[in-house]
């Protein structure tokens, strides 16, 4: 099932996503991302990805945000906008993936490179015959 958003909020999570790509806590890979999240209520929340020394504790920007926005009362989430500052376009992991399966059957996935060009993905393309209780 496709949602439908609108241009402005698409926009207002690029932007967010941006801003809180410069609070990334990345001193190991020096690999800055945002993302944002829009949920059903019409909100959005923000995530950086956060590092730690013991590498395996760090968490994604998409985690961070998901998060934030369920730490805030929300229930689920109709879109997610990831930054990052490659030539490629970054692409949720798989861990973040199943993470986004589990508020939104149907995310639309917003994917920003470097030079400002989006892609956007269906969470059931990313991440096809996903696990669900
Ligand atoms: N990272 C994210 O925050 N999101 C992704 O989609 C991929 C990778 C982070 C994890 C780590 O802090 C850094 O980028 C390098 O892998």
């Amino acid at each position: 099932m496709k949602i439908n958003i609108k241009k402005t909020q698409i926009d207002e999570l690029i932007k967010q996503a941006k801003q809180t790509q410069r609070n990334a806590y990345c001193p190991y890979s020096k690999f800055p991302v945002g993302a944002a999240v829009l949920t059903g209520k019409g909100k959005i929340y923000q995530g950086c990805n956060v590092e730690n020394g013991s590498y395996g504790l760090s968490i994604c920007a998409e985690r961070a945000a998901i998060f934030n926005a369920i730490a805030s009362g929300e229930t689920g989430i109709i879109a997610l906008c990831v930054v990052a500052d490659g030539s490629k376009w970054i692409s949720p992991c798989g861990a973040c993936r199943q993470v986004i399966y589990e508020f939104g059957k149907n995310v639309l996935v917003i994917m920003v490179r470097r030079d400002g060009k989006i892609k956007r993905k269906q969470i059931s393309c990313l991440l096809p015959d996903a696990f669900s209780l």
